[in-house]
């Protein structure tokens, strides 16, 4: 039977976990190294980041054009799977792929999904998409998970959010089973016009409080349907609230580190992934 404990590690000592009367997380080797939980949602992580981001941008319906992206994105992971898969989806943000993998239909396997993010928000909001999920609060740059333990890691439009995007590959190769499949999309750094737009945009940001990156924000939303977004998300399909948070997430984050193709390759291959596919920014590669 699949144990969420057999798979967790102390980030502080690597040893293994127990749960003691429902309410944390305590470790075998050291006991000072105690991890609370709440609602469900194991905390390895203390701070608030993106907390306040997903506070004020709460979807309660995912738009449409947002869940076709997602279910696109997860056809080539989950095909050919059998029996029981264990997904870890890193970056979970407010449960897209979750919800389309609770709604999938006909699958030959099981799924056992772990949700992971660095704010507690956006966790609880997947924890409302999927059934019986496990959920951890915890920074992609260090996975409270032991080696060899997952088949299939999702992190879509995460590892430009975190400190060391190849630290984080390398977490992912790390808690990869051999042969277990990857699949990221990263927002590869604009070229040209929209590039200089782009980085322009984000500089003023940078100077700004949040009042007027929402503003900024609200400039740019009626024009989504005219920019090539990925998500593919404009006010033709999507409130103005979900447009607006498609954009914060672009234009808000002070340290965002967008690669070029060719620098994704080299940070996928440097972390010992073999790439079976590769497509502006996506990505599909295996632990080999
Ligand atoms: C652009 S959103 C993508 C959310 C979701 N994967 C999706 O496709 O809608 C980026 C997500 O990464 C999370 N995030 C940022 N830095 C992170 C880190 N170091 N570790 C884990 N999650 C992180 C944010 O909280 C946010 O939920
Ligand atoms: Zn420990």
């Amino acid at each position: 039977m699949y144990k969420i404990l057999d798979k967790l590690i102390c980030l502080k000592c690597k040893g293994r976990l127990k749960i003691e009367k429902n309410n944390y997380l305590i470790c075998k080797k050291n006991q000072k190294h105690i991890y609370n939980i709440n609602n469900n949602i194991f905390s390895f992580f203390h701070k608030k980041n993106f907390d306040k981001h997903w506070s004020e941008n709460t979807n309660t319906n995912l738009p449409k054009s947002k869940i076709n992206v997602a279910k696109n994105f997860l056809t080539p992971l989950i095909k050919e799977s059998s029996y029981q898969k264990t997904i870890l989806d890193v970056g979970c943000g407010d449960g897209v792929h979750a919800s389309v993998l609770a709604n999938k239909k006909n699958l030959n396997f099981k799924i056992n999904y772990i949700g992971l993010d660095i704010s507690k928000v956006a966790l609880s909001l997947t924890a409302k998409r999927i059934n019986k999920g496990h959920y951890l609060h915890a920074s992609a740059t260090s996975l409270p998970l032991k080696k060899d333990s997952i088949d299939i890691v999702i992190s879509y439009g995460v590892i430009a959010y975190t400190q060391s995007p190849k630290k984080t590959l390398r977490e992912f190769y790390r808690v990869l089973k051999k042969g277990g499949k990857l699949g990221i999309w990263v927002y590869l750094q604009p070229k040209g016009f929209k590039g200089v737009i782009f980085n322009f945009i984000r500089k003023i940001t940078s100077f700004c409080g949040d009042w007027a990156t929402y503003r900024i924000a609200d400039c740019i939303v009626p024009f989504l349907s005219i920019l090539p977004i990925d998500s593919k998300i404009n006010l033709t399909n999507a409130s103005w609230r979900q447009c607006r948070e498609i954009v914060l997430v672009n234009i808000q984050p002070k340290d965002l580190i967008l690669p070029s193709q060719k620098q994704l390759v080299d940070w996928i291959k440097k972390a010992n992934f073999k790439i079976k596919k590769i497509k502006n920014g996506k990505v599909y590669a295996l632990k080999v």
